[in-house]
């Protein structure tokens, strides 16, 4: 029986590790640049963690199971609430704002397709300070200096205020509890789900459907002057920000929903349209978790990347990745210098080169074959005449050139 791994969950091969980490630490080195610090939670967490407030689309998908102990353990869906439970538990005397980013697995339970799995990777950052628009705005600009920073061409940021939508719901006499059904059936333009919900709380047809209106107000920063209340003045003072920063490029779109239900403030979404359905390479905002939590109200905004989604889009528009190469591959002419080949490799190892080693005993012409499919730069050809002299020869695996080299000089010689 050969034993398959579980649905949704992917295993990676060798090149696609290389490319994945090269990625990974430019989205790292981004965000240390922008002052952000990284941290790091468990996979799993008390269930309730993430039950308290993440709104009935992630309870549904949470993968969840009683431990040998009898606790509700869940695999974590997303990092914020694990993000937000750390502060409270170890960093609410610390400095602000505190601004952290992570990197890693999170697991939900969905009918995978491209671009969504049961296990993906997300990249994701928050910051814990004052409820000002520039923290707001300092959020959205290190999403869009990783979007940019990885190199996608063609990408949409679309940002709203779910506040407009919370209190207007609120306003209609539908209670707290029962908006996040609703948001979420808004998050999924499922107008016709939503409806017969939001009369089921005696909304009006009329109203019902200026409310509907409302998730399709989309357009420039001409529209930032139409919208009134708090939300309004908050966005103009957001973008201001954001214009500061040099972020031009971007939609007011107060359908911007969100799957998750602690949003309270400014939501933002990055998407790319080659990706087709699942385009959603980024989401985030502002949210109240801490006092939901048990911890003392702060503000808190902060974004996730889907990591697999943004290199797939990556890949769509064909962004050229070098693979790191090997500087040598050594290899023996015969038994004779095997073993002093490894004293070789091992020499060049220690020297700070990446070197590889023939460990298959195979024939020279072979073995050449394979250093030359290994990417290797160099060769270096391990004989009894040349050693006897205390040479190898060394040869550049693209233009075929050979050439003596001292042993004493050769790590020198390949490090040229
Ligand atoms: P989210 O929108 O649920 O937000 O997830 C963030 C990103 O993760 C999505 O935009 C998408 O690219 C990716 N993603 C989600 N589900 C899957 C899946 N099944 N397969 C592949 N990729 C997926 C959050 O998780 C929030 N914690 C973001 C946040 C941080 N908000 C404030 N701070």
């Amino acid at each position: 029986m050969m034993i398959q791994r579980p649905r949704g969950t992917r295993d990676f091969l060798p090149e696609e590790m290389e490319r994945r980490r090269h990625y990974e630490q430019l989205l790292r080195q981004v965000s240390l640049s922008h002052g952000f610090r990284e941290v790091s939670t468990p996979i799993f967490e008390n269930t309730e963690l993430f039950t308290a407030k993440s709104g009935p689309n992630i309870v549904e998908e949470i993968y969840s199971f009683e431990d040998k102990g009898g606790r509700e353990i869940a695999l974590r869906p997303e990092v914020t609430a694990s993000v937000i439970r750390m502060f409270i538990n170890e960093m609410s005397n610390l400095p602000r704002p505190l601004k952290l980013f992570y990197f890693g697995q999170c697991f939900r339970y969905e009918r995978p397709q491209s671009g969504r799995y049961r296990e993906f990777y997300q990249f994701g950052a928050e910051i814990i300070g004052a409820p000002n628009a520039e923290t707001d705005a300092e959020a959205i600009a290190l999403a869009a200096s990783l979007v940019e920073g990885l190199g996608l061409k063609e990408y949409d940021l679309k940002v709203g205020h779910i506040g407009i939508l919370r209190s207007r719901l609120a306003e209609l006499g539908v209670p707290a509890d029962a908006a996040a059904g609703i948001l979420q059936k808004l998050d999924k333009k499922l107008y016709d789900e939503a409806a017969p919900l939001l009369r089921s709380h005696g909304v009006q047809e009329e109203e019902i459907e200026s409310l509907f209106a409302t998730t399709r107000v989309a357009g420039g920063k001409e529209l930032l002057a139409d919208i009134g209340g708090e939300p309004g003045r908050y966005l103009n003072e957001l973008f201001r920000f954001l214009d500061a920063y040099g972020i031009e490029d971007v939609v007011i779109d107060l359908g911007t929903v969100r799957g998750l239900d602690y949003y309270t403030g400014v939501v933002f979404e990055v998407e790319a349209p080659c990706l087709g359905a699942e385009k959603q390479v980024c989401g985030g905002g502002s949210y109240t978790l801490s006092e939901v939590l048990g911890g003392e109200p702060v503000f808190s905004t902060g974004f996730a990347i889907g990591f697999d989604r943004i290199l797939l889009a990556l890949e769509r528009e064909e962004h050229a990745f070098d693979a790191a190469k090997l500087d040598a591959y050594v290899l023996p002419t015969g038994e004779d210098t095997r073993e002093e080949s490894f004293r070789i490799a091992a020499r060049l190892r220690r020297a700070g080169l990446s070197v590889d080693v023939d460990l298959m005993r195979r024939k020279m012409s072979k073995a050449m074959k394979h250093a030359a499919a290994t990417g290797a730069r160099y060769a270096v050809i391990v004989g009894a005449k040349d050693l006897a002299q205390g040479t190898v020869t060394i040869r550049d695996m693209e233009s075929g050139e050979q050439s003596l080299v001292p042993v004493e000089e050769l790590a020198e010689a390949l490090s040229a």
